[in-house]
């Protein structure tokens, strides 16, 4: 695979080709890479999902019908819940039963947590979109103890106290929990722990937090997952090296599955980009720095690689995506952001990176995935606007699960100012029926790009291209239909594909 390099190539050319090899096959594109996270933070959650029972805006059990129906289009593989930093604060017996407790979000703008969507309504909600459980679990303000007691209540199917409690409070069958988080940031907001004590701690939770649900036995077991780096600093590298040694060596009792990678598109934490009303300066950096993610994922991959050469560990990238500026208006603590076709661009490029590393890259979480941050979906009480991100994943439906195809290509390069990018991006794979797709991106904004694509076989080939007028053009609730997929027109002749690429445009096609 020749993949895009910055500054090698050629000046702008109208022109780009691609090959195909589909006599090639490489990993699976595991589904789980379009997993989304959803935190007790700001409206993501109160608003977003839980509008209660009570509410005027159509709900089942106090889940919003119009978002279940939104993200069920979109097939959410799991959701990460409840945090997020907020994870590391939460007591789930607060979440259960008649008399929820009110408490305290102080990390995300100090206000009341009513507790009201705990932990039946999480798992109605999963239920609800056909997604599976991702669970982070207390590690920096909790116990031990605490943690698998929550797994004790959610799974056993031995009549303990446990499992009486969560039968009276409606839910007599042990639930799946597919995935567990043991802390989340924990060199950071999860308790700014060293890796030595980390490590520790990551032990006795994988000891004792256990799943004993019978139908997770075998092939279906709960897979663990260890806080990892957080970005490119020295501490980062000693963190993930530290764990990765110590599992190759990792006695009987304790073991994980999966080692975790934030790693967020800002630029600078402080004075943070517009997500709104910016123009192609800001759209040329922040896509440069989302294309940072590249050198993250090969780094810590390769680290891995090293003490897990049958990359038994995935690398789980659970929270990613763009970090703007909060709204004027808005409160700051609730990371409320719009979201435009940069995002669209951003998430496509971000996704073709994990495709292309899916050997290693199982899964990951776009944070947030409602009206938080790179949300998919916007609320306003009962409206609801679907934003460009939330089309990408769309588009992307047919890459769940498919397996990866080379491509081979010569980006070309788009300039603005002293920014460099590959002008081109483009991932293939074939999908679980045997179709062959292929996604390609147009990250200049200024110039269409003629593709040609040698090596197709087939006779016909259609698909879908998402653009919009403006790099800052957004969906909002007045006007929810401005950056909106349409059908695209390919030309398949002689195995040879050609179609026009509109400027800053993200497209995915079959071939049939
Ligand atoms: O997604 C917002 C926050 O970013 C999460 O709570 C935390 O894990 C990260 O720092």
């Amino acid at each position: 695979m020749i993949l895009a390099v910055i500054g090698i190539a050629p000046a702008q050319t109208d022109k780009v080709k691609l090959t195909i090899d589909t006599s090639k096959s490489g990993a699976k594109i595991d589904r789980n890479i379009f997993g989304q996270f959803a935190e007790h933070l700001g409206y993501g959650v109160y608003e977003g999902i839980w509008v209660g029972p009570d509410s005027k805006i159509p709900n089942t059990r106090g889940i919003r019908n119009d978002v279940v129906a939104a993200l069920k289009a979109i097939r959410v593989p799991n959701v990460r819940w409840p945090g997020g930093c907020f994870a590391d604060e939460y007591h789930w017996r607060n979440g259960i039963g008649p008399h929820r407790a009110v408490t305290l979000n102080p990390n995300w703008g100090g206000v009341v947590e009513p507790n009201t969507f705990g932990t039946h309504e999480y798992m109605d909600f999963l239920d609800q979109i056909g997604a599976e459980a991702y669970l982070s679990v207390n590690v920096g303000s909790g116990t031990p103890q605490e943690a698998a007691e929550w797994l004790e209540y959610l799974t056993t199917i031995q009549a303990t106290t446990l499992a009486k409690q969560r039968a009276a409070n409606g839910h007599p069958a042990p639930y799946k929990i597919a995935y567990l988080g043991i802390g989340n940031e924990s060199w950071d907001c999860g308790g700014n722990m060293s890796p030595d004590y980390y490590l520790s701690q990551l032990k006795i939770y994988s000891r004792f937090v256990r799943n004993f649900n019978p139908a997770q036995q075998g092939k279906d077991q709960m897979l663990k997952i260890a806080v990892g780096p957080g970005g490119n600093e020295p501490r980062f590298i000693e963190w993930t090296e530290s764990i990765m040694k110590a599992w190759q060596n990792h006695q009987w009792s304790w073991d994980l599955q999966g080692l975790s990678l934030h790693n967020y598109t800002v630029v600078r934490w402080d004075n943070k980009f517009a997500s709104v009303g910016f123009g192609e300066s800001d759209y040329a950096q922040i896509l440069k720095s989302t294309l940072e993610m590249e050198d993250l994922v090969s780094k810590y991959s390769g680290i891995m690689d090293k003490y897990d050469p049958q990359k038994k560990i995935a690398l789980v990238v659970d929270e990613w995506g763009s970090w703007y500026a909060p709204l004027p208006g808005s409160n700051p603590g609730f990371l409320v952001q719009q979201n435009s076709m940069r995002d669209a661009i951003l998430a496509a490029l971000n996704l073709n990176i994990f495709a292309r590393h899916a050997g290693r890259v199982r899964m990951a979480n776009i944070a947030q995935m409602i009206n938080v941050l790179q949300a998919m979906i916007m609320t306003d009480k009962e409206k609801m606007v679907l934003t460009p991100t939330y089309h990408v994943y769309k588009m992307y439906l047919p890459f769940q699960d498919a397996t990866f195809v080379p491509v081979n290509f010569n980006a070309g390069v788009y300039t603005h100012e002293q920014i460099s990018l590959p002008r081109v991006d483009a991932i293939a794979a074939r999908d679980t029926t045997g179709k062959l797709w292929l996604e390609i991106t147009n990250v200049d904004p200024n110039h269409a790009v003629d593709i040609e694509v040698t090596g197709i076989p087939g006779k016909k080939a259609s698909g879908q291209i998402l653009t919009a007028p403006k790099v800052d053009s957004v969906n909002s609730f007045q006007s929810p239909n401005t950056v909106v997929p349409k059908p695209v027109s390919a030309k398949l002749e002689s195995g040879m594909l050609t179609l026009r690429l509109e400027p800053k445009s993200v497209t995915v096609i079959s071939v049939e």
